[in-house]
C-alpha cells in the first residue's frame, strides 16, 4: 500500500510541475504509459494467486483512479490557465476612439480651375465644352494655322488614327462655339489638352482655359482691362502686369501677358489678342460686322504660382502627403 501511496505522491507532484499540455503529457507517461509505473505494477500480477489479484488489483486500480484524476485536474488548470492569458491578449478596449477615415478634398487644379471658372461666370461668361479628341481643322485649320506652318510643330502634337489627334489647346472650342451659337458669344472653355512634352514645368496632359468673346464692339481694350481684373482676383493682390507683343495664328494683333512676382521677375501666364478676320469667316462671322478677342492660359501654371508649388508633376504624382496640404 505505501508503495502505491507513493507512486500517486509522485504523479501528483510530477503533473502539478508540468508548465505545459507537453509537459504534462509526458509525466503522464512515466505513470500510465506502456512502460509507466502503474503499468508495470499490472503487468506484475500475472503471478500472483486468484485472492492476491483481486485485493491488489483493487488497490492498483484505486491509485490509477487517483494518478488520473490528479492528470484531469491539472489538464483542466493549464488549460484554464492558457484561456485566461489568451483573453488578455485579445482584450478589446471598446472606449478606444474609433479609426477616422480620412476625407477626400479637391485636387489643387480643379480648386484653380473651379476658381478661374468662378471670376470669368462673374463677368457673364458662359462655359463651353468639347471633344478632346480632335481633327486637324478644329485643332489647326479653323484656327488659321496654314499647312505645313511652323507653328504647327509648336504644338508637340500627339496624332491617333483615323487622322484624329489629341486636342493641343482648348482654342478647338471656340471654332466650334462659333458654328454653333449666333454672334454675340462670351464664353471660357476649360478642359484637358495634350502635347508631347515633359519636365519640371510640361507635363504631357495639361488643362487650359480659354476665353472668347464675339461682339460688334470688342475690342483690345476692353480685353486687356478684363485680363487685368481676372489676373488681381485670381492672386487676390494688385499686381504688374505687362502685355507683350506676341504672335498666334488665330489673333492679330496678339499679346503674352506676363506678371511681376515678389523678386521683380516677369512671368508669362497667358496668351490673348484680337481673333483674327481668317477665324471669323471660317465660322460663317462677318469680320466687319463683329470683332472678337480671345486668352488662353494653363491652370497648372496658375496653379503653381498660387501655392507655390515649383515642379509641375507634383501635381499628377497623386502623394496623399502633397494632396492633403489642399483641403
Ligand atoms: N492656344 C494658345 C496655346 O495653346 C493659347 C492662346 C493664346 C489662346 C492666345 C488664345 C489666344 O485664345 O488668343 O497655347
Amino acid at each position: 500500500m505505501s508503495e502505491l501511496n507513493a507512486i500517486v505522491d509522485a504523479a501528483q507532484t510530477a503533473f502539478a510541475q508540468a508548465a505545459t499540455p507537453a509537459d504534462l503529457e509526458n509525466a503522464k507517461a512515466l505513470f500510465l504509459g506502456k512502460a509507466g509505473r502503474i503499468t508495470e505494477l499490472m503487468k506484475g500480477m500475472g503471478a500472483l494467486s486468484v485472492d492476491e489479484k483481486k485485493s491488489r488489483g483493487a488497490a492498483i486500480n484505486q491509485a490509477k483512479q487517483a494518478i488520473e484524476a490528479a492528470l484531469n485536474g491539472r489538464r483542466q488548470a493549464l488549460a484554464d490557465a492558457q484561456l485566461e492569458l489568451q483573453l488578455k491578449a485579445e482584450a478589446l478596449d471598446v472606449s478606444l476612439p474609433g479609426r477616422k477615415r480620412g476625407l477626400g478634398s479637391l485636387h489643387p487644379v480643379s480648386l484653380s480651375m473651379e476658381r478661374i471658372e468662378q471670376i470669368f461666370a462673374s463677368m457673364g461668361f458662359d462655359v463651353a465644352d468639347g471633344p478632346e479628341i480632335e481633327n486637324d481643322w478644329y485643332n489647326f485649320g479653323a484656327l488659321n494655322f496654314p499647312e505645313d506652318h511652323p507653328a504647327r510643330a509648336m504644338h508637340d502634337t500627339f496624332y491617333v488614327e483615323g487622322g484624329y489627334l489629341l486636342r493641343t489647346h482648348t482654342s478647338s472650342v471656340q471654332i466650334r462655339t462659333m458654328e454653333q451659337q449666333a454672334a454675340p458669344i462670351r464664353i471660357i472653355c476649360p478642359g484637358r489638352v495634350y502635347r508631347c512634352d515633359s519636365d519640371q514645368t510640361h507635363s504631357p496632359m495639361f488643362h487650359q482655359v480659354e476665353g472668347l468673346v464675339i461682339a460688334k464692339d470688342a475690342s483690345f481694350a476692353e480685353l486687356k482691362g478684363l485680363i487685368v481684373q481676372f489676373l488681381q482676383v485670381f492672386f487676390e493682390k494688385e499686381l504688374k502686369v505687362r502685355f507683350r507683343p506676341s504672335y498666334f495664328p488665330f489673333t492679330e494683333p496678339s499679346a503674352e501677358v506676363d506678371i511681376m512676382d515678389e523678386r521683380g521677375r516677369w512671368l508669362e501666364v497667358l496668351g490673348c489678342g484680337m481673333v483674327h478676320p481668317n477665324v471669323l469667316t471660317s465660322c460663317g462671322i462677318d469680320p466687319h460686322e463683329y470683332k472678337g478677342f480671345a486668352f488662353g492660359l494653363g491652370v497648372e501654371r496658375f496653379a503653381m504660382l498660387r501655392y507655390d508649388v515649383n515642379d509641375l508633376r507634383l501635381f499628377f504624382q497623386n502623394d496623399v502627403r502633397f494632396l492633403k496640404q489642399f483641403a
